[in-house]
Protein backbone atom coordinates (compact mmCIF):
# COMPACT_ATOMS: atom_id res chain seq x y z
CA UNK A 1 0.00 0.00 0.00
CA UNK A 2 1.35 3.67 -0.77
CA UNK A 3 0.81 6.31 1.78
CA UNK A 4 0.24 9.65 1.49
CA UNK A 5 0.33 11.78 4.30
CA UNK A 6 -1.47 15.39 4.81
CA UNK A 7 -1.43 18.42 6.85
CA UNK A 8 -4.95 19.29 6.75
CA UNK A 9 -7.99 17.32 5.54
CA UNK A 10 -8.32 20.41 2.66
CA UNK A 11 -4.80 19.13 1.21
CA UNK A 12 -5.82 15.58 1.75
CA UNK A 13 -9.06 16.16 -0.36
CA UNK A 14 -7.12 17.51 -3.26
CA UNK A 15 -4.94 15.21 -3.47
CA UNK A 16 -7.88 12.62 -3.83
CA UNK A 17 -9.73 15.32 -6.05
CA UNK A 18 -6.54 15.16 -8.54
CA UNK A 19 -6.09 11.95 -8.36
CA UNK A 20 -9.70 11.42 -9.82
CA UNK A 21 -9.03 13.90 -12.43
CA UNK A 22 -5.82 12.17 -13.69
CA UNK A 23 -8.34 9.08 -13.61
CA UNK A 24 -10.65 11.20 -16.04
CA UNK A 25 -7.48 12.29 -18.12
CA UNK A 26 -6.27 8.79 -18.75
CA UNK A 27 -9.91 7.38 -18.83
CA UNK A 28 -12.40 9.74 -19.80
CA UNK A 29 -15.34 7.10 -19.50
CA UNK A 30 -13.83 5.61 -16.40
CA UNK A 31 -15.76 3.77 -13.77
CA UNK A 32 -15.81 5.11 -10.27
CA UNK A 33 -17.02 4.03 -6.92
CA UNK A 34 -17.96 6.72 -4.51
CA UNK A 35 -18.25 6.80 -0.82
CA UNK A 36 -20.41 8.99 1.55
CA UNK A 37 -19.64 9.96 5.28
CA UNK A 38 -17.53 12.96 6.59
CA UNK A 39 -14.23 12.33 5.00
CA UNK A 40 -14.82 12.35 1.16
CA UNK A 41 -15.92 15.99 1.53
CA UNK A 42 -13.70 18.10 1.01
CA UNK A 43 -12.86 15.70 -2.28
CA UNK A 44 -16.05 16.27 -3.54
CA UNK A 45 -15.98 20.56 -2.77
CA UNK A 46 -12.97 20.18 -4.84
CA UNK A 47 -14.20 18.33 -7.78
CA UNK A 48 -17.44 21.26 -7.74
CA UNK A 49 -14.56 23.63 -7.74
CA UNK A 50 -12.85 22.07 -10.45
CA UNK A 51 -15.69 21.23 -12.59
CA UNK A 52 -17.16 24.97 -12.37
CA UNK A 53 -13.72 26.06 -13.31
CA UNK A 54 -13.49 23.48 -16.59
CA UNK A 55 -10.60 21.34 -15.58
CA UNK A 56 -13.11 18.08 -15.15
CA UNK A 57 -15.29 16.82 -17.25
CA UNK A 58 -17.68 13.99 -15.54
CA UNK A 59 -19.83 13.63 -18.61
CA UNK A 60 -18.33 10.02 -20.55
CA UNK A 61 -17.84 8.78 -16.45
CA UNK A 62 -20.22 6.24 -14.66
CA UNK A 63 -20.53 6.29 -10.68
CA UNK A 64 -21.81 3.28 -8.82
CA UNK A 65 -22.10 4.33 -5.00
CA UNK A 66 -20.85 2.18 -1.98
CA UNK A 67 -23.76 1.67 -0.20
CA UNK A 68 -27.49 2.93 0.88
CA UNK A 69 -29.55 2.86 3.96
CA UNK A 70 -32.37 0.33 3.86
CA UNK A 71 -36.08 1.39 4.42
CA UNK A 72 -35.47 5.43 3.44
CA UNK A 73 -35.69 6.40 0.03
CA UNK A 74 -33.29 8.68 -2.19
CA UNK A 75 -35.58 11.82 -1.35
CA UNK A 76 -34.89 11.09 2.49
CA UNK A 77 -32.54 13.74 4.34
CA UNK A 78 -30.17 11.18 5.73
CA UNK A 79 -30.10 8.82 2.41
CA UNK A 80 -26.67 8.63 1.24
CA UNK A 81 -28.37 9.01 -2.32
CA UNK A 82 -29.15 12.56 -0.68
CA UNK A 83 -26.04 13.50 0.15
CA UNK A 84 -24.51 12.69 -3.14
CA UNK A 85 -26.59 15.08 -4.87
CA UNK A 86 -26.16 17.83 -2.46
CA UNK A 87 -22.09 16.97 -2.66
CA UNK A 88 -21.40 16.44 -5.83
CA UNK A 89 -24.46 15.49 -8.89
CA UNK A 90 -26.02 18.30 -8.73
CA UNK A 91 -23.04 20.59 -9.59
CA UNK A 92 -21.54 18.45 -12.33
CA UNK A 93 -22.40 17.10 -15.34
CA UNK A 94 -22.13 13.18 -14.87
CA UNK A 95 -25.09 11.62 -16.91
CA UNK A 96 -28.21 10.97 -14.92
CA UNK A 97 -28.05 7.62 -16.66
CA UNK A 98 -24.54 6.78 -15.59
CA UNK A 99 -25.20 7.34 -11.65
CA UNK A 100 -25.99 3.98 -9.37
CA UNK A 101 -27.09 3.76 -6.37
CA UNK A 102 -28.39 0.79 -4.46
CA UNK A 103 -32.25 1.26 -3.72
CA UNK A 104 -32.71 0.90 -0.10
CA UNK A 105 -36.88 0.97 -0.74
CA UNK A 106 -36.93 -2.03 -3.41
CA UNK A 107 -39.34 -4.13 -2.90
CA UNK A 108 -37.05 -7.13 -2.56
CA UNK A 109 -33.41 -6.31 -1.68
CA UNK A 110 -31.49 -9.37 -2.57
CA UNK A 111 -33.08 -9.23 -6.20
CA UNK A 112 -31.81 -5.01 -5.53
CA UNK A 113 -28.28 -6.46 -4.38
CA UNK A 114 -28.25 -9.08 -7.15
CA UNK A 115 -29.38 -5.86 -9.79
CA UNK A 116 -26.43 -4.00 -8.51
CA UNK A 117 -23.76 -6.50 -8.82
CA UNK A 118 -24.73 -7.24 -12.47
CA UNK A 119 -24.93 -3.41 -13.40
CA UNK A 120 -21.27 -3.26 -11.78
CA UNK A 121 -20.32 -6.01 -14.01
CA UNK A 122 -21.69 -4.50 -17.32
CA UNK A 123 -20.02 -1.09 -16.58
CA UNK A 124 -17.30 -3.28 -17.05
CA UNK A 125 -16.22 -3.58 -12.93
CA UNK A 126 -15.09 -0.30 -11.29
CA UNK A 127 -11.76 1.43 -12.52
CA UNK A 128 -11.15 3.31 -8.92
CA UNK A 129 -12.63 3.32 -5.78
CA UNK A 130 -13.05 5.48 -3.47
CA UNK A 131 -13.27 4.56 0.56
CA UNK A 132 -13.67 5.93 3.83
CA UNK A 133 -12.91 3.87 6.87
CA UNK A 134 -15.19 3.24 9.79
CA UNK A 135 -14.11 3.20 13.38
CA UNK A 136 -14.58 -0.11 13.71
CA UNK A 137 -12.43 -0.63 10.40
CA UNK A 138 -15.70 -1.25 8.23
CA UNK A 139 -15.29 -0.49 4.64
CA UNK A 140 -18.88 0.38 2.60
CA UNK A 141 -20.98 -1.28 4.91
CA UNK A 142 -19.24 -4.73 5.16
CA UNK A 143 -19.08 -4.67 9.05
CA UNK A 144 -16.87 -6.85 10.87
CA UNK A 145 -17.77 -9.86 12.01
CA UNK A 146 -17.00 -13.95 11.61
CA UNK A 147 -17.79 -13.74 8.04
CA UNK A 148 -17.76 -11.36 5.47
CA UNK A 149 -19.76 -11.53 2.00
CA UNK A 150 -17.85 -11.42 -1.31
CA UNK A 151 -21.31 -9.68 -2.74
CA UNK A 152 -23.07 -6.97 -2.58
CA UNK A 153 -25.32 -7.83 0.18
CA UNK A 154 -28.03 -6.32 2.87
CA UNK A 155 -26.33 -6.21 6.35
CA UNK A 156 -27.09 -5.62 9.86
CA UNK A 157 -25.85 -2.60 10.90
CA UNK A 158 -23.46 -2.81 14.25
CA UNK A 159 -24.44 0.15 17.11
CA UNK A 160 -21.49 2.26 16.72
CA UNK A 161 -22.15 2.33 12.56
CA UNK A 162 -25.47 3.40 13.62
CA UNK A 163 -23.52 5.87 16.17
CA UNK A 164 -21.33 7.81 13.92
CA UNK A 165 -24.18 8.21 11.43
CA UNK A 166 -26.86 9.42 13.53
CA UNK A 167 -25.97 13.18 12.86
CA UNK A 168 -27.39 12.53 9.29
CA UNK A 169 -30.81 11.61 11.23
CA UNK A 170 -31.12 14.83 13.30
CA UNK A 171 -28.86 12.99 16.18
CA UNK A 172 -31.78 10.58 17.00
CA UNK A 173 -30.41 7.50 17.22
CA UNK A 174 -34.06 5.39 17.08
CA UNK A 175 -33.92 7.18 13.13
CA UNK A 176 -30.76 5.58 11.84
CA UNK A 177 -31.83 2.71 9.86
CA UNK A 178 -30.88 -0.84 11.22
CA UNK A 179 -30.21 -2.04 7.91
CA UNK A 180 -28.34 -1.44 5.23
CA UNK A 181 -26.97 -2.53 1.55
CA UNK A 182 -23.93 -2.99 0.59
CA UNK A 183 -21.01 -3.79 -2.07
CA UNK A 184 -19.20 -7.13 -0.60
CA UNK A 185 -15.61 -7.48 -0.18
CA UNK A 186 -14.92 -9.25 -3.52
CA UNK A 187 -17.11 -6.18 -5.67
CA UNK A 188 -14.88 -3.80 -3.64
CA UNK A 189 -11.51 -5.76 -4.50
CA UNK A 190 -12.16 -6.24 -7.99
CA UNK A 191 -11.72 -2.43 -8.66
CA UNK A 192 -8.78 -2.00 -10.77
CA UNK A 193 -7.31 0.94 -7.88
CA UNK A 194 -8.36 1.53 -4.30
CA UNK A 195 -7.93 4.91 -2.83
CA UNK A 196 -8.68 4.95 0.91
CA UNK A 197 -9.17 8.33 3.33
CA UNK A 198 -8.73 8.35 6.69
CA UNK A 199 -8.95 11.63 8.83
CA UNK A 200 -8.17 11.70 12.47
CA UNK A 201 -6.59 10.30 15.70
CA UNK A 202 -9.92 8.69 15.70
CA UNK A 203 -9.30 6.30 13.12
CA UNK A 204 -5.33 5.42 13.25
CA UNK A 205 -5.95 2.25 15.69
CA UNK A 206 -8.05 0.51 12.77
CA UNK A 207 -5.63 2.28 9.95
CA UNK A 208 -2.43 1.10 12.02
CA UNK A 209 -4.11 -2.87 11.80
CA UNK A 210 -5.53 -2.23 8.14
CA UNK A 211 -1.89 -1.75 7.40
CA UNK A 212 0.07 -3.76 9.04
CA UNK A 213 -2.12 -6.35 10.85
CA UNK A 214 -2.98 -9.73 10.05
CA UNK A 215 -5.79 -10.15 7.45
CA UNK A 216 -8.92 -10.75 9.34
CA UNK A 217 -12.61 -10.58 8.70
CA UNK A 218 -12.83 -8.69 12.38
CA UNK A 219 -11.22 -5.49 10.59
CA UNK A 220 -12.75 -5.90 7.08
CA UNK A 221 -10.01 -3.00 5.70
CA UNK A 222 -7.21 -5.50 6.32
CA UNK A 223 -8.37 -7.08 3.27
CA UNK A 224 -6.74 -4.16 1.38
CA UNK A 225 -3.69 -6.17 1.61
CA UNK A 226 -4.22 -8.16 -0.89
CA UNK A 227 -4.99 -5.13 -3.56
CA UNK A 228 -2.39 -4.57 -5.81
CA UNK A 229 -3.42 -0.98 -6.22
CA UNK A 230 -3.99 0.61 -3.30
CA UNK A 231 -3.42 4.21 -2.05
CA UNK A 232 -3.66 5.61 1.53
CA UNK A 233 -4.64 9.36 1.83
CA UNK A 234 -4.05 10.56 5.44
CA UNK A 235 -4.32 13.16 7.54
CA UNK A 236 -1.62 13.52 10.04
CA UNK A 237 -3.76 12.08 13.08
CA UNK A 238 -5.17 9.00 11.03
CA UNK A 239 -1.58 8.00 10.57
CA UNK A 240 -0.19 8.39 13.91
CA UNK A 241 0.39 5.02 14.51
CA UNK A 242 1.91 3.95 11.76
CA UNK A 243 5.87 3.82 11.62
CA UNK A 244 7.64 5.53 8.97
CA UNK A 245 11.02 5.76 8.08
CA UNK A 246 13.07 8.18 10.03
C1 LIG B 1 -20.28 5.12 6.78
C2 LIG B 1 -20.12 4.69 5.34
C3 LIG B 1 -18.68 4.35 5.03
C4 LIG B 1 -17.78 5.44 5.53
C5 LIG B 1 -17.92 5.55 7.03
C6 LIG B 1 -16.96 6.53 7.67
O1 LIG B 1 -20.43 4.06 7.64
N1 LIG B 1 -20.93 3.55 5.00
O2 LIG B 1 -18.55 4.18 3.63
O3 LIG B 1 -16.46 5.17 5.17
O4 LIG B 1 -19.24 5.93 7.29
O5 LIG B 1 -17.56 7.78 7.79
P1 LIG B 1 -16.79 9.10 8.13
O6 LIG B 1 -16.03 9.46 6.91
O7 LIG B 1 -17.87 10.10 8.42
O8 LIG B 1 -15.92 8.82 9.30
Amino acid sequence: MRVHVFETSDDLGRAVAARVGDELRRNPSAVLGLATGGTPLATYGELRRMHAAGLIDFSPATTFNLDEFAGIDASHSGSFRRYMDVKLFDSVNLDAHRIHFLNGVADDLDVECERYEKEIEHAGGIDLQMLGIGANGHIGFNEPDETLAARTHRVQLHDQTRRDNAAAFGGDLSRVPTEALSMGMGTILKSRAIVLMAIGARKARCVERAVNGPITTRLPASFLQLHRDVELFLDRGASSLLVRPA
